[in-house]
């Protein structure tokens, strides 16, 4: 169970795995709740489907795994089905990969919204205090670096360039001077808490009613959980976070009047 929950959130998953020493348990339980992805990228290997191609089109140059690169898919294809209005947003974007596969679909399915990308293209950020495990996490300061221009031959080779905007720098500053101003799909990939926490306190009101917001981290890092949680929490929103692998979730937001109730 999560150490941070005590609002009336559920939480799809209630097992929440210490980041980095799973136990054998762990394990098998996590081989178990992924076999509905891993059985979808067996499929996918052998009859190609439109998400397999963008898959592998992206693949060499991202870091998330399957099933969250299929959120993302997903996330794109909804609010565009169902009209939620606004652009997407990636904060945390490295060599490009999982924001030029949102960026693919949106040119796919003709859809005129702005991707922005938000990044230090310098790597990661140190981590702070406020991480449980800022011991492991201070080693990756610096990694997960993707060049700006890598970035944007990316997107020129995937021909999403004129639809995005780069926006460099840290997400304590950056976010904050932001001027977007509808968002339907926020995927929030920046490892730390205080990388998520900003991104949530000051994108989440930006985001329609029946946006899609996409955590990266959630299992991976304490430090984001604790930042997800926390926001959830402090804002009292009752949502349910769907499992996308052992570390992805993703979650509607909900109306003001369903939070209300
Ligand atoms: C795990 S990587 C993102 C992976 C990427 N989505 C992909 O498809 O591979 C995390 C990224 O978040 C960025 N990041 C983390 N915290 C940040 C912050 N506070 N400000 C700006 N960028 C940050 C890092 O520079 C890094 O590129």
């Amino acid at each position: 169970m999560s150490n941070y929950t005590n609002s009336g959130f559920i939480e799809q998953t209630k097992v929440v795995f210490p980041s980095a020493y799973p136990t054998v348990i762990d394990k098998m339980y996590r081989r178990l709740r992924d076999i509905p992805w891993r059985l979808s990228q067996a499929r996918d290997a052998l009859f190609p489907s439109q998400y397999g191609h963008l898959y592998h089109t992206v693949r060499p140059y991202t870091m998330c795994g399957y099933a969250r690169l299929r959120g993302l898919y997903q996330a794109i294809r909804y609010v565009v089905k169902c009209n939620v209005r606004g652009d997407v947003v990636e904060c945390g974007t490295a060599r490009g990969g999982s924001a030029a596969l949102m960026g693919l679909v949106l040119k796919e399915l003709g859809a005129d919204r702005t991707l922005w990308v938000f990044d230090t293209f310098e790597g990661l950020p140190p981590p702070t205090d406020a991480d449980p495990d800022y011991e492991v996490a201070t080693l990756y300061a610096g990694s997960c670096r993707g060049e700006l221009t890598e970035v944007q031959n990316l997107f020129k080779y995937c021909d999403i360039l004129s639809q995005s905007k780069f926006i460099k720098g840290l997400f304590q500053q950056t976010v904050l001077t932001s001027e977007i101003e509808n968002i339907a799909v926020l995927h929030i990939d920046g490892d730390w808490y205080e990388s998520v926490k900003v991104c949530l306190d000051h994108l989440y009101d930006r985001v329609n009613p029946r946006g899609v917001i996409q955590i990266d981290d959630y299992g991976q890092w304490s430090g984001a959980r604790k930042a997800v949680n926390e926001f959830l929490d402090q804002r009292g929103i009752t949502v349910r976070l769907r499992y996308l692998d052992y570390t992805g979730r993703q979650f509607i937001k909900p109306s003001e009047r369903v939070n209300n109730l």
